[in-house]
């Protein structure tokens, strides 16, 4: 599949956009200061926090930090659950009650019921074996993405 180049300069603090690659969903989320802040909070509850044990193969290395990206406002991840493949909604704030009390937002794979924290990284518990994958991606200028 061919690259894509995506525009992001219209993507707001705390939103998603869904752009197409390679037949897959792509999430770009234009996180916020909250957000990222929530990514140490939930370390102790996931399956591999630093991405290096089975989720060693889903991210380029550039992207192999605790934000799981290049610039840590932006999330580029492929939107498909790592247990069977169903796209995850897209929880942008904490949720009480049914949800774990420590999740603090993120993906929620309403198949399976599989928890992504706010980079994508698994929670314990879950079906889901891996983080969230990672696209190869670069920054054109600060306004344009290439996925691919
Ligand atoms: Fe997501 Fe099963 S496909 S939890």
């Amino acid at each position: 599949g061919a690259p894509v180049t995506v525009d992001i300069s219209k993507i707001e603090e705390g939103q998603k956009v869904t752009f197409p690659w390679r037949s897959k969903p792509v999430f770009v989320v234009n996180r916020t200061k909250a957000q990222l802040a929530s990514l140490p909070m939930v370390d102790s509850r996931l399956v591999d926090p630093k991405s290096d044990g089975s989720s060693a193969g889903q991210q380029p290395k550039y992207a192999q930090n605790e934000a799981r990206s290049i610039k840590p406002e932006w999330l580029v991840i492929v939107g498909l659950c790592t247990h069977l493949g169903c796209v995850p909604d897209f929880v942008p704030e904490i949720k009480p009650e049914p949800f774990d009390p420590e999740w603090k937002g993120g993906f929620y794979c309403p198949c399976h019921k599989s928890r992504y924290d706010m980079a994508g990284r698994v929670f314990s518990g879950v079906p889901a074996p891996r983080n969230l994958e990672v696209p190869p991606y670069h920054f054109v200028n600060d306004t344009t993405i290439q996925i691919g």
